[in-house]
């Protein structure tokens, strides 16, 4: 007989990473950040002593993140990797009969944190335009209504909510219900008009936001998130996560990466162009791309989606594919570039034809 699992555990689909890709493709499948470590990143971890256990409150490195954000140290939390502090803020505000609503599609990882806290999945379509439907979702909180994600950017549809939409949101949910903005992509936000977490904490005690040191800092290998907001919903956070599972290495990389924050930023800045540029690339080409805010592009390409997908691999890109939706593609090197451009266009080149 076998061991008798939890069965919505044992129906999950285990988390898709995105597709290693061949030794001459681009990997543009995983978000992350084309360029090198930063040199002062690799002496930080090549400093560690391994043999001992990291400071499991990770003091110095929240220390630093408290005086950035103007915030009081109980007032952050980190983890390794955000995706670990969503998980841990579900468990700790949702079970069993609870309801935690997001947007779909987005954070593919979302479902299954849901899951695994026991809680159930409410979910509200994206517009077509791919950004979130607050209205909508506002409209969708219940009694049992616990935990709501916003994704802004969004993944995968790299789309921000805005600062008067998210206001008008807050207005609506209920301060017992607890809000995280997934800022994962904040760094790489240019449009004026886009929420900004940190900013709004004084205004939302119900209010947390993430951010990661994996994407605009290039520490997704070490995984390091953090968050901000009220102490005493933290300390649940803290009271689900896994104790000392945010290295040292991990922690020294990320105060590493702080000291080099404008080298950082300049790269930041360089894939914001690239961004730019492969926007009107694809626009050109004739494909309606979602405004990009997040290191990545979306291409709605539908019921095409597989066979989208198969073009840009004959051009050596690798991208995320969700069918039967569209194709995330992430801003990778330069040389990316005209490649993705070029398979582009042919792919409109098909869709026009099987239109
Ligand atoms: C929207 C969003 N949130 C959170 C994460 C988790 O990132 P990490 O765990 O590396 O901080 C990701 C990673 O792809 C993401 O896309």
């Amino acid at each position: 007989m076998p061991v008798i699992l939890r069965p919505e555990i044992a129906a999950l689909v285990p988390y898709r990473q995105g597709r290693p890709a061949a030794a001459d493709a681009f990997k543009l499948s995983s978000n992350e950040n084309p360029f090198d470590p930063h040199p002062a990143v690799l002496e930080a971890i090549g400093a560690s002593s391994v043999n001992r256990y990291p400071d499991g409150a990770a003091v110095v490195l929240r220390e630093r993140l408290a005086e950035r954000m103007g915030v009081a140290l109980d007032q952050v939390h980190v983890g390794a990797g955000s995706v670990a502090i969503l998980q841990q803020l579900s468990a700790a505000a949702a079970g069993a009969g609870d309801e935690v609503l997001y947007a779909w599609r987005s954070f593919e990882a979302y479902p299954g944190l849901v899951t695994v806290a026991g809680a159930t999945s409410v979910t509200v379509p994206v517009l077509a335009d791919g950004r979130h439907d607050l209205e909508a979702m506002a409209g969708a909180i219940t009694e049992r209504t616990r935990v709501i994600l916003v994704c802004t950017p969004n993944n995968p549809t790299s789309t921000t909510v805005t600062a008067d939409e998210f206001a008008a949101f807050m207005a609506r949910v209920p301060e017992t219900v607890l809000v995280v903005l997934d800022e994962a992509y904040g760094e790489f936000v240019t449009d004026a008009a886009a929420a900004e977490g940190f900013g709004l904490l004084v205004r939302h005690p119900n209010l947390v936001v993430l951010r990661t040191f994996s994407k605009a800092f290039g520490l997704a290998g070490l995984r390091v998130g953090y968050a901000a907001g009220p102490a005493y919903i933290l300390d649940a956070a803290r009271s689900t996560a896994i104790p000392l599972s945010v290295t040292e290495p991990a922690q020294r990389a990320a105060l590493a990466a702080l000291d080099h924050e404008e080298e950082l930023a300049a790269r930041v800045a360089t894939i914001v162009e690239r961004r730019g540029r492969i926007r009107d690339g694809l626009r050109a080409a004739g494909f309606d791309v979602p405004e990009p805010q997040g290191n990545f592009v979306w291409l709605a390409t539908g019921a095409h989606t597989v066979a989208a997908a198969e073009v840009l691999e004959r051009h050596g890109i690798v991208a995320r594919v969700f069918p039967p939706d569209g194709i995330r593609v992430s801003i990778g090197e330069e040389e990316s570039v005209d490649p993705l451009l070029r398979a582009a266009a042919e792919v409109v080149a098909m869709l026009r034809e099987e239109a």
